[in-house]
C-alpha cells in the first residue's frame, strides 16, 4: 500500500501542476496576497509512523485557521465541557467571518470554527493569562504533537491581520457586547491573529495532526472523546459554507485555512496535510479540496 501511495501522490501533484488553474490567493490579509498561487504540496503521516511527501512539502505556509483545531483542542484538553455554553456545534450556512446570526443567537457563536467561535474559544484559553502565555500553550501544543519544535509564529502575517482586521474587531466587540468574552477585545485578537499566523510544513502539519487522528504511537494527548468530538465539528463544521460539500466529496473530516491549508484527520489511519494557496468561492483550498478528493477516492478512506 505504502509503494502504491506514494506513486499516487507523485501523480497527484505532478496532475495538479499541470492543470494551471489554482484560484486566488486570500487578498485580505496584505501579506497573504503576495503568496505565489502556482504551489501545491501534500503529507501523509500513516499508522505505522510513516510519513509520504510530493510536492512543496518543505515550504511553509501560513495555516490560519486549521489553528482553531488546535486552540480547540488545548481548551477541551484544559476546561472540557465548559466551552459549549458559549459556543454551538452546528454549521452556520454562512462565511467565515459573517456576523450575521450572531445577534439573532444573542452572541453566541454557531460552532468554534468560524471566526466568531473561535474567538470565544482563544477567550477560553487566555483564561486571564497574559497573550504571551497562550500563544505558548498553543505552540507547545502544536511542537509536541509534530515531535518538531522548529514550529514558529510568522509576527508579519500577524501585524498584517491586526492592521486589517476590522471585521474581526468587529465581532470581538459584538461577542464583548453581549458578554461572551471575559477579555479585552484587544487582548483576544492579538492571540488570535498570533495563532493564525503559525507557519509550518504540510509535513510538520500531518505530524500535528497524528493525535487528533487517533494515530497509534502519536503524542498521547487527547482521548479518545475529545478527538471523536473535534473531528465531528472538522466533518460538520470545518469548511463553514462549504463544509456539506467537503464531506460530499471526501467524506472525510477537515479543517481548512484562508492560506490554503488543509488538514485531514483519517480516524486510526493517516492524517494528511494539504497545500495550495489559491481559494476556491468558499475561501477554502481550490486545488487542495480536489487534492483531497482525489485521495478519499484512490484510497477508499471516507469514514462512511
Ligand atoms: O480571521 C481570519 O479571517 C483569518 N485569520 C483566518 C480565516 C480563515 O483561515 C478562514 N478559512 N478558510
Amino acid at each position: 500500500m505504502t509503494d502504491t501511495l506514494a506513486a499516487f501522490l507523485d501523480t497527484l501533484d505532478a496532475d495538479i501542476r499541470a492543470r494551471a488553474d489554482w484560484g486566488a490567493v486570500a487578498s485580505y490579509i496584505p501579506e497573504l496576497a503576495r503568496i505565489d498561487p502556482a504551489q501545491f504540496a501534500i503529507s501523509v503521516a500513516l499508522a505505522d509512523g510513516q510519513v509520504l511527501n510530493a510536492g512543496d512539502s518543505e515550504t511553509r505556509f501560513s495555516i490560519q485557521s486549521v489553528s482553531k483545531v488546535f486552540s480547540l483542542a488545548c481548551v477541551l484538553a484544559r476546561i472540557g465541557e465548559g466551552l459549549w455554553r458559549r459556543v454551538g456545534r452546528e454549521p452556520s450556512g454562512d462565511r467565515f467571518d459573517s456576523i450575521l446570526l450572531l445577534e439573532q443567537e444573542q452572541g453566541r457563536p454557531r460552532n468554534p470554527f468560524i471566526n466568531a467561535g473561535a474567538l470565544v474559544t482563544t477567550d477560553e484559553l487566555l483564561a486571564g493569562r497574559a497573550p504571551r502565555e497562550a500563544l505558548s500553550e498553543i505552540i507547545g501544543f502544536v511542537r509536541a504533537s509534530a515531535g518538531d519544535d522548529d514550529i514558529h509564529i510568522d509576527r508579519a502575517v500577524a501585524e498584517s491581520e491586526k492592521a486589517t482586521g476590522y471585521r474581526n474587531v468587529a465581532l470581538a466587540n459584538y461577542l464583548k457586547s453581549y458578554g461572551n468574552l471575559v477579555n479585552a477585545p484587544d487582548l483576544v485578537l492579538g492571540t488570535y491573529f498570533h495563532q493564525c499566523a503559525i507557519e509550518m510544513t504540510t509535513r510538520q502539519l500531518a505530524l500535528a495532526g497524528r493525535g487528533i487522528a487517533g494515530l497509534p504511537g502519536a503524542p498521547f494527548l487527547l482521548n479518545g472523546v475529545k478527538r471523536r468530538r473535534i473531528a465531528a465539528l472538522m466533518m460538520t463544521c470545518g469548511h463553514y459554507d462549504g463544509s456539506g460539500d467537503f464531506a460530499f466529496r471526501t467524506g472525510l473530516p477537515g479543517k481548512s485555512g484562508v492560506g490554503g491549508g488543509i488538514l485531514i484527520a483519517v480516524p486510526g489511519r493517516a492524517s494528511v496535510a494539504i497545500w495550495s494557496p489559491g481559494l476556491n468561492a468558499w475561501g477554502n483550498s481550490k486545488c487542495g479540496t480536489e487534492a483531497a478528493e482525489r485521495l478519499a477516492r484512490f484510497t477508499g478512506w471516507s469514514v462512511f
